[in-house]
């Protein structure tokens, strides 16, 4: 698909998904969908937890179905929220993506339009495996 329309595409999934997401304690809504190389796009939503820490991120829903389902390389992820323009990934996400998407575009969507980012700009000098 061509490059634009597969952003909007992504971005139209994100949306679709961060209506899904259960969220009683913040109201504070995210969509993920992240693409894998050939173009097969897994979604997430955060999903809360009385015990507030136990909340998981849109963006590792999405990382993690996509990596339980087979899936080990990807090209873009995108972002959305319903309370902040540009939802930036949480540090935490941002590791784990990094280990397991390494540098993919990042979409975030916002009311000026959509952004785009590599992982490694949003993720300087990035703690890396060694051997443990
Ligand atoms: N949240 C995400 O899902 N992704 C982010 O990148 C930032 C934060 C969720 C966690 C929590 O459910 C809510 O947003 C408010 O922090």
């Amino acid at each position: 698909m061509r490059g634009g329309m597969f952003i909007k595409r992504l971005v139209r999934e994100a949306e679709k998904s961060m209506k899904l997401a259960i969220t009683p304690y913040s109201d504070f809504k995210v969509g993920a969908s992240i693409a894998t190389k050939r173009e097969k796009i897994y979604t997430g939503c955060n999903i809360e937890n009385p015990s507030l820490m136990l909340s998981i991120c849109a963006e590792k829903v999405a990382l993690l179905k996509a990596l339980s389902d087979g899936e080990r390389s990807f090209k873009a992820i995108a972002i959305v929220s319903n309370k902040q323009d540009y939802c930036y990934p949480c540090g935490s996400c941002r590791q784990i993506l990094w280990e397991f998407a390494r540098d993919i575009d990042v979409y975030l969507a916002g009311s000026a339009g959509v952004k785009k980012y590599s992982m490694r700009e949003i993720l300087p000098y990035a703690f890396n495996k060694v051997s443990f």
